[in-house]
């Protein structure tokens, strides 16, 4: 079967090699790949980036993979030859809060990922694709779309009465912005392009902000809004996590994602008092979260913003293009 391995670790370093198809042990099933979606930690992850949290020597890119079963191995009760199927980000995280042993294996980080024809899954690191979704667009919904889930249902509740702040239009900001208008709440959109924006309008965001144009746009949200949002979802870090601050309002939340724009902040402790802000940060999820999840997107017939397919012969090519940031939603993969 093909492989994308980057081995020594470094974009530079990937290439489609043949290796032999492995088999389902009890409690496994083979999968026959046939979509993958790609996330801005790809790009960490190949690099060696994750630390001692990483696999040295090889990996096999990529967390996002949905696909069909093909095999069954012993022992497997719930799920049979022919299910359309897609895979927990974390192979071993089913349910209850993070631990340590529960974060230990990530799909393309610490374990070899999805960029394959053909792998083998726990049969509790699966679930149903939503009917009305091909592998493509599933493929989009392990990393990217769980953690804006986590953030915006999950841990915030968020309903028609709240606001929300996304920031720009990646995979997790898109999804924020479907998840919190799904709720009925509204939504202010940042993004660096006016082509963006649009893009943004057309997703159900009631204000639009060019972060490049409006360099305090969290002071802008906050007067949208008269007290500022209940919820900012944060991927931008080091340089979005003081606008972050002045955008939210008194006891509001802002859920600690991702690091576009670098990783180091120099936290300004006294404005965190004074407006009681609740930092929460997100992993993903775990398999219970994914699953309703699923059940959401199905019941609302959700369907995921896809920028662009590349065949997986082109993986580099996607995570160079990736890298440039001028999708728009999600880059996949066919597989
Ligand atoms: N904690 C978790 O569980 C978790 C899970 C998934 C992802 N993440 C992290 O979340 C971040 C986003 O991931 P992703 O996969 O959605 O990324 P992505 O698809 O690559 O999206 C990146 C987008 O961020 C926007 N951006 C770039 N610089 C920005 C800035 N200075 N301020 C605001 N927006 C900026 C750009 O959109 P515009 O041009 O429209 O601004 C860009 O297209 C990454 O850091 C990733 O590692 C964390």
């Amino acid at each position: 079967m093909k492989v994308a391995v980057a081995e020594p670790l470094g974009l530079d370093h990937l290439t489609i090699v043949e290796r032999p198809e492995p088999r389902p042990g009890a409690g496994e099933v083979l999968v026959r790949l046939r979509a993958a979606s790609l996330n801005y930690r790809d790009l960490i992850a190949i690099d060696g980036g994750y630390g001692s949290q990483q696999k040295r020597g090889d990996l096999v890119p990529l967390s996002d993979g949905a696909g069909e079963i093909v095999e069954v191995g012993a022992a497997v009760t719930r799920w049979r030859v022919g299910d359309r199927v897609v895979g927990c980000f974390f192979a071993r995280w089913d349910s209850g809060p993070p631990n340590e042993q529960r974060l230990a294996a990530t799909l393309g980080g610490s374990i070899d990922g999805v960029a394959c024809e053909y792998r083998v899954f726990g049969e509790n690191a699966i679930l149903p694709i939503p009917a009305h979704l091909d592998f493509v667009q599933a493929a989009t919904l392990p990393c990217a779309a769980l953690t804006a889930w986590v953030a915006v249902i999950e841990q915030n509740a968020i309903g028609p009465s709240a606001s929300v702040l996304t920031q720009g239009t990646g995979g997790v900001a898109l999804f924020a912005v479907q998840f919190a208008t799904m709720a009925g709440a509204g939504v202010i959109a940042t993004s660096s392009t006016a082509d963006k924006l649009e893009r943004l309008r057309g997703l159900g965001a009631r204000h639009l902000i060019n972060y490049r144009d409006d360099p305090n746009w969290g002071q802008t949200a906050y007067t949208l809004t008269g007290e500022g949002v209940d919820l900012v979802v944060d991927t931008g870090g080091a340089q979005t996590l003081s606008q972050s601050f002045r955008a939210v309002r008194v006891g509001g939340s802002v859920s600690v994602i991702g690091v576009v724009s670098g990783a180091k902040h120099a936290l300004h402790v006294p404005i965190l008092i004074a407006k009681y802000i609740r930092l929460q940060p997100v992993i993903v999820g775990n398999r219970d979260q994914f699953a309703a999840m699923l059940r959401a997107i199905e019941r609302h017939e959700l369907r995921p913003v896809i920028d662009r397919v590349f065949p997986l012969s082109d993986l580099r090519a996607a995570l160079e293009y990736l890298k440039s940031g001028r999708h728009v939603g999600k880059v996949c993969i066919e597989i």
